[in-house]
């Protein structure tokens, strides 16, 4: 009888342990396969940041040591004020380079609307009023004369870095220092295993925009770098965009095409996985979603 006992036990631990081996398989396969098929390094051997590539402890050690400062642009003119801001500059206080000094540089037409907000320590906001263009597309490009503009009056002086964000967005989990870098770029959520001949480069020889081939399809919600790169990018997708004006014509997706092209003949140093600007979709790649699109209203929103 003890024997029987004892056997059966022996059978019950072999087999909890085939269990256990068989979980622990499973799970390194494919967490580990989950990570082998996304790019982690370009072909100029870029980091290409993806959760857990990094250890956010030690970037911010460093960040902090070297007293690494960083602006952050945001446009919320007419009604994106309203729809948008306060959700952003909210979140952002939650997620946003949480330990580093941060300036927050909101650029909108109606200053009295931008929302009160009790700022974290080390944290400071400046409201900066600027036109508001008739049409959106010019609503949305101008901002590069903008960036330009106050990233040499001003940002420069404050902040060793800038990232410029579109308002239409949410921060929702760690977005730290490991996205610091000289050139930063935000890979597209829509196009990040897409094919070459789908990325939606602007294909009108006209434009100074016109791509036939590139690397990545990048999202112009975000970009961001040392002040000096950041305004390079500016200027030249402003003169870009001011020569496509002179010409008759308008880049496909507006600054993103221009935003593309810079890209394209300037590599970036640094580029940040859909991880750091997702659309809603839910996808097995992104373990963490640091910051997602709000939902779009443009029928409401936009100007005609
Ligand atoms: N924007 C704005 N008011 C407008 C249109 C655009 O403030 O009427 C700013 C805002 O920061 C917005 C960005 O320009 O997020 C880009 O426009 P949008 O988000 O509509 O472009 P999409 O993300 O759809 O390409
Ligand atoms: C869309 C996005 C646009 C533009 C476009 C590029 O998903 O809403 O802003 O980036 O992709 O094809
Ligand atoms: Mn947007």
């Amino acid at each position: 009888m003890f024997h029987y006992l004892l056997a059966h036990n022996c059978e019950n631990n072999v087999n909890l342990l085939f269990i256990w081996l068989f979980n622990i398989t499973f799970v390194f396969i494919f967490r580990f396969r989950a990570r082998q098929v996304v790019e982690t390094r370009t072909s100029w051997k870029a980091p290409i940041i993806w959760e857990g590539m990094f250890d956010p402890k030690l970037y911010d050690q460093k960040h902090i040591q070297k007293k690494s400062s960083v602006g952050l642009t945001v446009f919320a003119v007419g009604r994106y004020l309203d729809a948008y801001l306060k959700t952003f500059l909210t979140s952002a206080e939650q997620h946003f380079m949480l330990g580093l000094q941060v300036t927050y540089y909101v650029f909108t037409d109606q200053p009295d609307k931008v929302p009160h907000l009790e700022l974290g320590p080390q944290r400071s906001l400046k409201v900066i009023q600027v036109e508001k263009h008739s049409r959106w597309q010019d609503i949305s490009m101008m901002r590069m004369k903008t960036i330009s503009d106050t990233i040499e009056s001003e940002i420069r002086h404050h902040c060793n870095y800038v990232f410029c964000f579109d308002v239409d967005q949410e921060f929702k989990g760690r977005f730290g220092s490991e996205a610091l870098g000289d050139s930063v770029a935000q890979i597209h959520a829509g196009f990040y295993k897409a094919p070459q001949q789908s990325l939606t480069y602007d294909r009108n020889p006209k434009s100074k925009a016109f791509m036939e081939c590139g690397d990545y399809y990048y999202h112009a919600a975000l970009f961001g770098g040392l002040c000096e790169h950041v305004k390079n990018l500016a200027d030249y997708c402003f003169l870009g965009i001011m020569e496509d004006k002179l010409n008759n014509v308008e880049a496909l997706w507006h600054d993103e095409s221009h935003l593309n092209k810079y890209f394209w003949l300037h590599k970036p140093t640094r580029l940040l996985s859909p991880e750091y600007c997702w659309d809603r979709v839910p996808n097995k790649d992104i373990q963490v979603i640091r910051l997602i699109w709000a939902p779009k209203h443009y029928d409401t929103l936009r100007t005609k």
